[in-house]
């Protein structure tokens, strides 16, 4: 069988206020009246036999409104508290049969063509049955050090950096060697699990424990704290040597920090003054002065002014709130 898994678990704190804990970007009804939840699932639904959506308690009514709309029967996996994508994967992965091949997606990317998407997944799984992790690569446009970069070969990763600092961004964009990991991920549950049993052993026995403990796929809060949270890109993409990677021809953004939403809006038509500052969320006349590739992000009860540059640091404000109440 071939397993949707749609991570959402994610608050998506860089773009705060556009995205809060409350209603995280995934959910908000911006694309004709369509959230990147609802259509992560429309452009999988060809593909996958089952759809298993790995979310969080708080936002796992978001979720139920959503399914029932699409009249898509899904089994919902609640995350009692987030740990991270390593745990919420191998909760699906122990949910599903050894041999299902995952189809893991995070819920918050723009992805556009159809065509060339399916292409792409076809490769995918194709090598996941030949016991291959298998992620996606994109044709880096900027330095970005909130994505993970793949040294490729042709479908051979020769090496996984997660999170570069600038310098290695920078070095990684010109050398032409490199793709951006697009976070999609391709592959058997049981292979998966296995060389996450390899690579991180502590996590594995952790997240199976809440697994074994979780009822109708609801786990438990004071077990779930004992996962070490760590990214499915630092405990298994870094470090394993079964990994391929499939080049896509897709247009994709992340949208995942204001720098990735500022380039989205740009070409999609977006206008900005002539020092490419530009503002969001209003339509009242706004001037610049003095000021370059900044936004001004506007929303009824918050406001960001932001140097498009800083835009990894947004996350600082959103935790500085959370932790005021
Ligand atoms: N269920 C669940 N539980 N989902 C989670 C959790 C969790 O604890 N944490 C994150 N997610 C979901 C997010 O909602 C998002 O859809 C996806 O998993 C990826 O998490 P992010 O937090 O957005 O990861 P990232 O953007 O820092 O990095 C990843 O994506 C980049 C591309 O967008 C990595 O895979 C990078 O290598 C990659 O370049
Ligand atoms: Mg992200």
């Amino acid at each position: 069988k071939i397993i949707h898994v749609v991570l959402t678990g994610g608050v998506g704190s860089r773009l705060w206020p556009l995205s809060r804990k409350s209603q995280p970007k995934q959910y908000l009804d911006l694309f004709e009246g369509k959230s990147l939840f609802e259509l992560t699932l429309e452009r999988n639904a060809a593909v996958a036999d089952d759809v298993v959506v790995v979310g969080n308690r708080d936002n796992s009514h978001l979720t139920e409104k959503v399914m029932k709309k699409l009249a898509v029967p899904f089994t919902h996996i609640i995350e009692a508290t987030p740990r991270n994508t390593a745990a919420a994967i191998a909760f699906a992965a122990f949910n599903a049969h050894p041999d299902d091949i995952l189809i893991v997606t995070p819920s918050d990317h723009i992805i556009e063509g159809e065509v060339q998407y399916k292409a792409a997944l076809e490769k995918a799984i194709g090598l996941a049955k030949n016991n291959f992790l298998v992620t996606f690569g994109i044709q880096p446009v900027r330095p970005e050090t909130g994505y993970g970069y793949i040294e490729f070969d042709e479908d051979t990763v020769l090496a996984f950096h997660e999170k570069p600092d600038l310098e290695k961004a920078i070095s990684f964009t010109e050398s032409g060697r490199f793709l951006w990991n697009s976070g999609l991920f391709c592959f058997k549950a049981g292979f998966f699990l296995e060389e996450l049993k390899v690579q991180e052993p502590e996590l594995y026995k952790s997240a199976q424990l809440v697994w074994q403990d979780s009822v109708d796929g609801l786990l438990n809060y004071e077990l779930s704290l004992q996962i070490p949270s760590i990214s499915v890109d630092y405990a298994v993409m870094e470090r394993s040597k079964n990994i391929k990677v499939v080049a896509t021809h897709f247009e994709w953004s992340d949208l995942g920090s204001f720098e990735a939403v500022y380039d989205y809006l740009m070409q999609n038509g977006h206008s900005a003054d002539l020092n490419g500052n530009i503002v969001i969320g209003s339509d009242v006349h706004t001037a610049f002065v003095g000021l370059e590739d900044c936004l001004l992000v506007h929303t009824p009860d918050a406001l960001l002014v932001l140097q498009k540059k800083y835009s990894q640091e947004v996350k600082d404000v959103y935790q500085q709130l959370e932790s005021s109440g």
